[in-house]
């Protein structure tokens, strides 16, 4: 029998399924109460319809983009995840050798496995480093100022968590982290505990600060040195006070369906957002983001550029750092077919009027 290599994205899910736990896979694959958000992130964008143009020049199409002072050859970032160790053995070392291969930015987790000093040893392209914000500011700092020491490009401020989602699968599963296995960049904070829980099921958890406000933005925008993204805004008003608190960037996502259930699916979500922004400042998206053509939905709808989040998570589960890399470059190859076909030779032409209203 041949060995089949995934030509697709899709095709990489069942082979990380195989590769993994249980509980891992749950982790990985679940959302939040009865999905519905995780669904809809897929469907809705689906049923946009793409209403392509005819006999343009394209012969060649550019997908480079300058993001927030970073030079990238494509307009698709891998989002932060989390407890990557509990995917495959080498978790987000494989992730960032493959980023790096790819070409693709690497968004480290404040809940990575592997310690962003490690990380950026073994970085060969770009990095964001996502923040949860401690309870604990001093060392919420000292985070910040290790991953301006490691060279990341930009913080990713994630707003949208101020208790976990009702994650059934991973409190069926009582998801935990198996010895060996820690929260490494959190090594230090009084709330990391060697073999303490890593998952609450509840309003309360010790990696995460319910009491934030807007004053945290206000606080993180003052002490960085880098550009802050807000990322899991859905609303207008929302991505207009971040805008006006400093927020470099504004990332439009339901954390992949995963936090609260029945919120829009991203893509419908985006425009709202964009509209608002009104291209002050690049507007991300994540949450369902699959095929090429998904890609150039979302630029159509006013996104700079779009995140990934389980696909490469599939990639990794299933053939470490090579699975992320080639994860990443069937996309773009799709996106730069995609573009082609709806005649667009560069990402400036790839505009609303791509879209067909339903
Ligand atoms: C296993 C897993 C872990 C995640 N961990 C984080 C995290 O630590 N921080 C964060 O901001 N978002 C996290 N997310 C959300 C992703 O950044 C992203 O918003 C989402 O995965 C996009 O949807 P998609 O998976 O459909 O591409 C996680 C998502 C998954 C699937």
């Amino acid at each position: 029998m041949p060995v089949t290599i995934p030509v697709n994205l899709h095709e990489y899910e069942p082979l990380a399924r195989a590769a993994m736990s249980d509980m891992a896979w749950e982790y990985l694959a679940g959302g939040s109460g009865d999905e519905c958000t995780m669904a809809w992130n897929r469907e809705r964008l689906d049923a946009v319809w793409l209403w392509p143009h005819v006999l343009r020049d394209v012969s060649s199409v550019n997908t480079r983009l300058t993001l927030l002072g970073v030079d990238l050859p494509f307009p698709v970032l891998l989002a932060p995840t989390g407890f990557q160790r509990l995917f495959h053995r080498d978790g987000e070392l494989a992730t960032v050798r493959g980023a790096g291969a790819s070409g693709a930015l690497y968004t480290l987790s404040t809940a990575a496995t592997t310690s962003l000093e490690d990380i950026a040893a073994a970085a060969t392209g770009q990095l964001w480093f996502q923040m949860y914000v401690q309870r604990d500011r001093g060392f919420t700092l000292e985070l910040v100022r290790r991953a301006e020491a490691a060279g990341c490009r930009a913080l990713v401020l994630t707003v949208d968590t101020p208790v976990l989602g009702a994650r059934d699968r991973d409190h069926r599963n009582q998801l935990e982290l198996p010895p060996g296995l820690e929260l490494a960049n959190l090594r230090g904070l009084a709330a990391h505990v060697a073999g303490g829980p890593t998952f609450v099921h509840g309003a309360s958890n010790p990696f995460l600060d319910p009491s934030l406000t807007w004053d945290a933005l206000d606080w993180l925008v003052s002490e960085a040195r880098l550009p802050v993204v807000v990322k899991g805004v859905l609303r207008a008003d929302d991505a207009v006070r971040a805008l006006e608190r400093g927020a470099a960037a504004i990332a439009v996502s339901n954390h992949g369906g995963r936090n609260l259930d029945t919120v829009p699916a991203a893509i419908d979500a985006l425009p709202v957002v964009a509209e608002a922004v009104r291209g002050r400042v690049p507007v991300l998206m994540d949450g369902g983001v699959r095929r090429g053509v998904d890609v150039v939905k979302a630029l159509a709808l006013g996104a700079t550029a779009v995140m990934i989040g389980r696909p490469y998570l599939w990639g990794l589960g299933a053939a470490g750092a090579e699975g992320v890399e080639r994860v990443v470059r069937l996309l773009v190859t799709e996106l730069e077919m995609a573009m082609a076909q709806c005649g667009s030779a560069s990402l400036a032409e790839v505009t609303r009027d791509l879209l067909r209203p339903l």
